[in-house]
Order: structure tokens, then C-alpha cells, then sequence
């Protein structure tokens, strides 16, 4: 199958092209490289630099290529400027990604994977969340992907569109090729891993929530993991294939939602354990205030990805993420040289 990667130049869409390739797909990533990385891409998975939000940019290039299906990965992902820029969320995770889905219309191309986040749950009333928990998200960043995740749905309802919907949890690690270099880097892990370098200590926002050692909890996925449910979930956007619409294909289609982690959670305080003994030093860290819109525990249930997927996690435990995210780091001293 061909496959457009949007976004294949950053962290998740890089792995998910390798993944794809190694699954015998051919590979076009579609990126602008705004925040990814131009040696990302492998040489079999051909970088096209543009927007997906370029919508007769994106039809001319779906249809020139011949492409079967689409990855969507590639979207604005940071919380605080979401807060602080919400017009940029809405421009290029909604109206961008709507121009996407329209250019997929006009080049008769209607299968698509989608990169959501748990983000669309906002503060959860119960924990481990399942697919069908409210969506409430607290920040722009969350209803913008919620908002596209509607969009789907009805373009499934009105055209046909088969789609999977991956709702992930907090992605880490790194492959022998790829790892996480985000600027500026949010995520807990690389912060971990940049202090034991020598780079700030790590903050730790707050320890007093309501867990056994006071820091909050989160559900981590390996990154090769999260690949993995990729390729499995472009095969259940084939028309022939029930799980995303009706067999043969025709409007009335349901988009398959799943949430990917490994339905279990570490809190910050464990992961800078774990950190340490794979460093094999103390790792500098502080105390800090909470952080406002922060649940204390955000744990997946994965058993909807399992069943229908046939997906399961492999690599996703504290050592191998975080071992492997730092054999990255040390191969790699200057990240991607960008
Ligand atoms: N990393 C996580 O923990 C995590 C968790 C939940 C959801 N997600 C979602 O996964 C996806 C990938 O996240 P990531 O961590 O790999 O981010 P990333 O920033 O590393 O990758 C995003 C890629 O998209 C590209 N891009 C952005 N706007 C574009 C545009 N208009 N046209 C073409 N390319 C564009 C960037 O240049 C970059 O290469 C995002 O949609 C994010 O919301 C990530």
C-alpha cells in the first residue's frame, strides 16, 4: 500500500514510516519541518517539505502519488501555547486539518490514521480511562484534536471515509535510528535524561497529589509500540474490513477508536528512579508548585486495542524506554545536527 505520512519528519511519524516501510508499505512523508527534522525521514520514505494544510498542494500530491492511505501525525502539540495562542491550534489542527481531509476527498482517498491524544479527555472521573469515557479537555490543544476527531466521524457518515482514531498516552523512547527531540522539549523523560547530561535539573511539579509518593502518575508507550498499532491499524481501513464501516465500503462509516498505552502508570518520582539506575548517577532535581489542569492519575485501559487490533505492548517498560531513549541520546550527542 502507499502511505502519506504527515508529519514524518517529527517523533512518532518518523518511527510510524519506519514501521511501515519495514511492513513492505511505500512511504511518503508529507512535512513542513517545522518542528521536525529533515534527516528524520529514511531514504526508502521519500520527505516532500509542505503543509497538509496546503490543500491543492496536499490533492495534486495524493493524486501524482497514487497514495492508498494517510497517517496524519503532523499537527501544533504543545499545551502552554496552545493556552497561550489558541487561534494557531484551531488555523492548523482544525482548519488545516480540514483542508487535509478535503483534499483526501477530491483525490479519492478515504482511508486514514489519525495521531489523537488523551489530551481529549481532559480530568478524568475514572481511571483506567476507556474509549467511551466523556471528552472534556481542558486546553486548546485537546479540542482541537477533538474537534478533527469529529470531522472525521462525520466525513465517514457523509463520504465514506474509513479511519482509525489513536487516542496515545505519553509516548517515549527511541529507536536504534530515531529518538525525541522536541523544541522546546515538554515531555518528562528527555527532561530526565537532559538534567542527568548536565542541563537543567528537573522540576518536579508537585508533591502532594493524592498517589503513594505524592507525584502524578502517567501511562507510558514505546514509541516502536506505538508503530506497531500504526500498521495495524491502516490494515482495518481497507473498505473489505468491518471494524471501520460497513464491508465494500459506502457511507455510514464509524471511525475505530483506541487508546494506546499499557494500561498501567509510573508516577514522575518512579520514572527519575528508574532514570538514575539506567544513568547510573543521581539525576538534580527541585521541587516546584503544581501545575494547574494536571490530574494526579492518567492511566489508558488498552483492552479495546488489543481485542480489535490485536495489538499489545512489547517494549513499553521504564527500562527499556528509558534505556533506549538514552543509548539514543549518547549515539547522538548533537540530536539530528539541526
Ligand atoms: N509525543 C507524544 O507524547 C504525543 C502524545 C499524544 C499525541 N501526540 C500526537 O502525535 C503527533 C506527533 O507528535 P510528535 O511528538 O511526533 O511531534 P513532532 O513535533 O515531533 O512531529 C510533528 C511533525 O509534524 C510536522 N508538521 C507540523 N505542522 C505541519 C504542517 N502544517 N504540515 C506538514 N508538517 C507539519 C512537524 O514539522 C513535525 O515533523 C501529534 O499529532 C501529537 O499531537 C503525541
Amino acid at each position: 500500500m502507499r502511505v502519506l505520512v504527515t508529519g514524518g519528519a517529527g517523533y512518532v511519524g518518523g518511527v510510524s514510516a519506519d514501521a511501515l516501510v519495514a511492513a513492505g508499505h511505500d512511504v511518503i512523508v508529507l512535512d513542513d519541518l517545522s518542528t521536525g527534522h529533515a534527516a528524520v525521514p529514511s531514504p526508502e520514505a521519500r520527505l516532500v517539505r509542505g503543509s497538509y494544510a496546503d490543500q491543492a498542494a496536499t490533492r495534486a500530491l495524493l493524486e501524482r502519488e497514487r497514495v492508498d492511505a494517510i497517517l496524519h501525525c503532523a499537527a501544533r502539540s504543545l499545551v502552554g501555547e496552545s493556552m497561550a495562542d489558541p487561534a494557531k491550534y484551531y488555523r492548523e489542527n482544525v482548519v488545516g486539518g480540514v483542508a487535509l481531509l478535503e483534499a483526501a476527498r477530491e483525490a479519492g482517498v478515504r482511508r486514514i490514521v489519525f495521531s489523537s491524544t488523551a489530551a481529549t479527555y481532559g480530568v478524568p472521573e475514572a481511571t483506567p480511562i476507556t474509549e467511551d469515557a466523556p471528552l472534556r479537555p481542558i486546553n486548546p490543544y485537546g479540542e482541537s484534536k477533538r474537534t478533527f476527531e469529529g470531522a472525521l466521524r462525520w466525513y465517514g457518515a457523509a463520504y465514506g471515509f474509513r479511519s482509525v482514531i489513536l487516542r496515545y498516552f505519553n509516548v517515549a523512547g527511541a529507536t536504534d535510528r530515531l529518538g525525541e527531540v522536541h523544541r522546546p522539549e515538554t515531555h518528562l523523560i528527555p527532561n530526565v535524561l537532559l538534567a542527568a547530561e548536565g542541563g537543567p535539573a528537573l522540576t518536579l511539579f508537585g508533591e502532594d497529589y493524592p498517589t503513594p509518593d505524592g507525584t502524578p502518575i502517567r501511562d507510558y508507550i514505546h514509541v516502536a509500540d506505538l508503530a506497531d498499532a500504526h500498521v495495524a491499524a491502516l490494515v482495518a481501513t481497507d473498505p473489505a474490513d468491518a471494524r471501520t464501516g460497513p464491508v465494500g465500503g459506502g457511507v455510514g462509516a464509524e471511525p475505530l477508536i483506541a487508546n494506546l498505552g499499557t494500561s498501567s502508570g509510573f508516577s514522575v518520582k518512579q520514572v527519575l528512579q528508574a532514570a538514575e539506575a539506567v544513568v547510573g548517577a543521581p539525576i538534580p532535581h527541585t521541587a516546584g508548585p503544581r501545575r494547574p489542569g494536571d490530574p494526579p492519575v492518567l492511566v489508558a485501559s488498552n483492552a479495546r486495542a488489543r481485542e480489535v487490533l490485536g495489538w499489545a505492548p512489547r517494549r513499553s517498560t521504564l527500562p527499556e524506554m528509558i534505556g533506549s531513549a538514552w543509548a539514543w541520546r549518547r549515539a547522538h550527542p548533537d540530536g539530528y545536527g539541526d
